[in-house]
């Protein structure tokens, strides 16, 4: 805690109440003393009235003073530490719509407050992780759904007796396609899973990032092809980098077939590299659909397609593998899009200078 923020703390028995305390007693002790001479001006009272009249106003007094203690820890202790045990009871079987209000203004607020603060924080954290969780089955349910009732569908179909040679094929390869999309989906959930539960050390070594790149690049030459994309390179002749290789690889490898696969036939998709003194720079620009802003806000989550005709192409979780990458990398990454009129990606790296410099 801060110190400033310390002074704004209200203390649960504020000097207040040592001041009620005092003008208490003092005015207990008046009353005393009135009931004293009282007595003392009336002689003809017997011994037993003269004692008990200061006893019986003493344990008066003693009641109304522990009352007022027990009121008063009630209403600072008992009572929000039982509605804090009930909060944390319901949260113990699931319940993460628990808040607790906190008993006083912000300007005002005490330790219990505070404490309650953190709770309320803590029980939040733990709904949205719990969603995570429920999201993340949800997904890969979802994703493992739909190839599977394909192989099925298709399985049946080959049962199928009199099937022509064509036929045949075309449900085989069907079933291939769903398999690879099954087995590519395993592997991503993996892959990432391994990487944000650090259980991949990344490799980090200097290498020739222009090489990867036009490896990567030529390996979706038959794509391009297919597809009747026109595609250009502007590649420097060498930029050393310190990474691991084969994880920057799925990087590139993500961001290229993210251009061919959203631009139609006669697009562009461009792949440029640049560098300056500190960092390399990759953008793989293409003159596709483009992303509305709404869509750039979740590219990175985890099974999020924005662009539903494309949904059998791949699971979503690209983009959220590459920026882990990115992040491990001390890379950055980020997007320039618009819809209708194409997306660039770009990505920094910083020079195998830079990262010895900064290690
Ligand atoms: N170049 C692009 N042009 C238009 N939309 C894009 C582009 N790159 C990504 N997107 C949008 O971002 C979403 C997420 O991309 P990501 O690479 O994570 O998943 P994917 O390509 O659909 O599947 P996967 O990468 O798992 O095969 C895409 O579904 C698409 O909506
Ligand atoms: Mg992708």
């Amino acid at each position: 805690m801060k110190k400033g923020e310390q002074k704004r703390l209200k203390s649960r028995f504020p000097p207040s109440l040592f001041a009620l305390y005092l003008v208490t007693l003092l005015l207990m002790s008046g009353i005393h003393i009135g009931l004293v001479t009282l007595i003392n001006e009336n002689p003809g009272w017997n011994t037993s009235v003269q004692i008990l009249i200061p006893t019986a106003y003493w344990t008066l007094v003693a009641v109304c003073l522990t009352l007022f203690t027990r009121y008063q820890i009630t209403k600072t202790y008992d009572k929000p530490m039982k509605e804090l045990a009930k909060a944390a009871e319901r949260v113990a079987h699931g319940d993460f719509s628990v808040y607790i209000p906190p008993l006083h203004t912000t300007n005002r607020h005490d330790y219990l407050d505070l404490m309650f603060l953190d709770f309320n924080k803590m029980v939040a954290e733990l709904g949205s992780l719990e969603t995570m969780r429920t999201d993340f089955i949800a997904n890969v349910s979802h994703e493992i759904k739909t190839p599977l009732a394909g192989i099925q569908n298709y399985a049946q179909l080959l049962r199928r007796p009199g099937l022509t040679d064509e036929e045949r094929e075309t449900y085989i390869s069907a079933i291939l396609t769903s398999t690879r999309r099954l087995s590519s989906l395993v592997t991503n959930i993996l892959k990432l899973n391994k990487l944000e539960s650090q259980q991949i050390v990344p490799q980090f070594e200097p290498y020739d990032l222009c090489g990867q790149l036009s490896e990567c690049a030529m390996a979706f030459e038959p794509l391009w092809e297919e597809k009747n994309i026109d595609f250009e390179a502007d590649i420097e002749d060498r930029a050393t980098i310190y990474g691991d290789a084969s994880l920057l690889e799925l990087v590139w490898n993500n961001l290229l077939s993210n251009a061919f696969k959203f631009t139609e036939p006669g697009g562009l998709v461009t792949l440029k590299q640049t560098s300056d003194d500190t960092h390399v720079f990759v953008s793989v620009s293409d003159t596709g659909c483009g992303m509305s802003p709404e869509t750039q806000k979740h590219i990175f989550d985890k099974f999020y397609q924005g662009d539903t005709s494309h949904a059998t192409e791949g699971n979503g979780l690209g983009l959220a593998l590459a920026l882990r990458v990115l992040q491990l990398m001390n890379a950055a990454i980020q997007v320039d899009s618009a819809v209708g009129r194409g997306t660039t990606f770009t990505v920094q790296i910083p020079t195998e200078e830079k990262t010895k410099e900064s290690s």
